[in-house]
């Protein structure tokens, strides 16, 4: 094992959302350690204040890069992605970082009708960011965007096998839907990395059939694309991939959540 094997991965989310992304980045770099931190002590992410949560996601990255000393760090999480993700770069520029943000480039390239819509937690909506990202890449389409207060809290459950209500979770997505001048929404982004685990729930329940937009594997692509390589034949050997609650006691499910995905409780 050499150097760049030895460092890991950081994957930083506010909850267990991030793992859609975990899972694509696991497949695509098998040679990597990952560490999953989850910062289940202020999750939510969608309803913070901006300048109390740049501080406190600031203030968890000194403990996080002095501890595990990563190779580069993966921010999938839209809702603190658009608020921190320069902050952290100029913070530590020695750490390449690669964050989630909304796919707005990608639905307007791939819309047919001109209707896409954003769905994300309130902070995202709100993120100039957001709106400039519309700005720069959507100023063609009709882009709705729909800040869901509960949709993170939702995946979250039905992730841990909690049953979820059909009409709780339409009455979130609705919204999403749009027809102006005989045409509908054809793309709905997936800007919160929570959503593509109710991918399926929301195909079933969806009054038409739409592209639901998860950037997951962009990411890990993303990611990738920034590694050393590790050296031919070097053997995808490394220690256990593991999982850290900023909590520090996540719950039963959760722990059982993790050991599902191969992750080890630090
Ligand atoms: N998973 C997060 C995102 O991608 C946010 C969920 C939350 O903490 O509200 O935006």
């Amino acid at each position: 094992m050499n150097d760049t094997a030895d460092r890991p991965i950081i994957a930083f989310d506010s909850g267990i959302g991030g793992l859609t992304v975990l899972r694509e980045a696991r497949v695509l770099i098998p040679d990597r350690r990952f560490v999953y931190i989850a910062d289940d002590a202020g999750f939510p992410y969608g309803d913070w204040d901006e300048e109390p949560l740049r501080a406190r996601i600031l203030g968890l990255f000194e403990g996080f890069i002095a501890r595990y000393d990563p190779e580069i760090v993966i921010i999938p999480c839209n809702t603190a992605s658009t608020l921190v993700l320069d902050d952290l770069r100029r913070a530590f520029p020695a750490v390449p970082f690669v964050g989630t943000v909304p796919a707005i480039k990608p639905a307007a390239e791939r819309t047919s009708s001109g209707l896409i819509t954003v769905l994300a937690t309130p902070g995202t909506v709100k993120r100039a960011y957001t709106r400039d990202l519309i700005q720069s890449f959507a100023t063609k389409c009709h882009v709705r965007l729909v800040g869901s207060q509960n949709l993170a809290r939702m995946a979250e459950a039905h992730i841990r096998g909690d049953h979820l209500d059909d009409a709780a979770i339409e009455a979130e997505i609705a919204p999403c839907f749009v027809e102006m001048d005989g045409k509908r929404t054809d793309i709905v982004v997936l800007a919160c990395t929570h959503y593509p685990f109710l991918a399926n729930v929301f195909r079933r329940l969806a009054p038409w059939p739409v592209d639901w937009l998860d950037p997951a594997e962009a990411i890990a692509r993303r990611a990738l694309s920034l590694l050393k390589p590790n050296g031919a034949g070097s053997e995808p050997e490394h220690g256990d991939d593991i999982a850290v609650f900023t909590s520090g006691n996540p719950d039963f499910s959760t722990r059982r959540l993790m050991q599902g995905f191969g992750l080890a409780m630090a």
